[in-house]
């Protein structure tokens, strides 16, 4: 049986690892840094980013007790240019259906731009067959894709992903949609 976590961990950040196996990346949008403190394990250089910084405290304090390095920043994936960066791997999980859908053709340019030639984006968000779901965007099908045809897509799905456990112990499932796509 397959092992549930209770932090939120999207199977598509250890599909990074059949791409990827070192270099600099950017996880915009942490939330509570179980991507960031993964990828950190592997070796990778990750800078943490969110518009809170209420988990950079404990996300730094696992790093320590890990003997990992992750950078936190506050910052917005709407305005990654702010950095003066870029990366080899741009990771953006279960952040875009937060924003609006007119600040999401914003948002997916910053997540490119802040890419190096050669590098990836790892974007997942949750799409519009979570009936009664409540948010600021949610995904038709291909969206998401339509935004990488000038990208190489190396990985695309869309289905329900899950189960996750909940902070109040519930089981959840979403309909998700996610690639993976490198700048050619
Ligand atoms: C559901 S959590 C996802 C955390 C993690 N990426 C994951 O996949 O588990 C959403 C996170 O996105 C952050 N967020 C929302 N809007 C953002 C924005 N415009 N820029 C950066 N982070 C944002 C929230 O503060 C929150 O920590």
């Amino acid at each position: 049986m397959e092992q549930k976590s209770t932090k939120p961990f999207a199977k598509i950040i250890k599909r990074i690892l059949e791409y990827r196996q070192s270099g600099t990346v950017l996880d915009a949008g942490t939330g509570e840094g179980a991507h960031a403190l993964f990828l950190a394990a592997q070796g990778f250089h990750v800078t943490a980013l969110d518009t809170i910084s209420e988990n950079f405290q404990k996300i730094e304090e696992e790093a320590a007790t890990q003997g990992l390095k992750i950078k936190t920043v506050m910052g917005d994936v709407l305005e990654l240019d702010k950095l003066g960066a870029q990366f080899d791997i741009v990771i953006c999980t279960s952040v875009l259906h937060f924003l609006t859908t007119d600040e999401i053709p914003l948002a997916v340019q910053q997540l490119k731009t802040a890419t190096r030639e050669r590098g990836i984006n790892v974007v997942s968000a949750h799409t519009i067959k979570n009936e009664g779901e409540v948010r600021a965007h949610l995904f038709e099908e291909g969206e998401l894709q339509k935004y990488y045809t000038d990208w190489k897509m190396l990985y695309e799905w869309e289905g329900l992903g899950g189960p996750f456990e909940t902070k109040t112990g519930e089981l959840i499932q979403r309909h998700r949609t996610e690639l993976v796509a490198e700048k050619i």
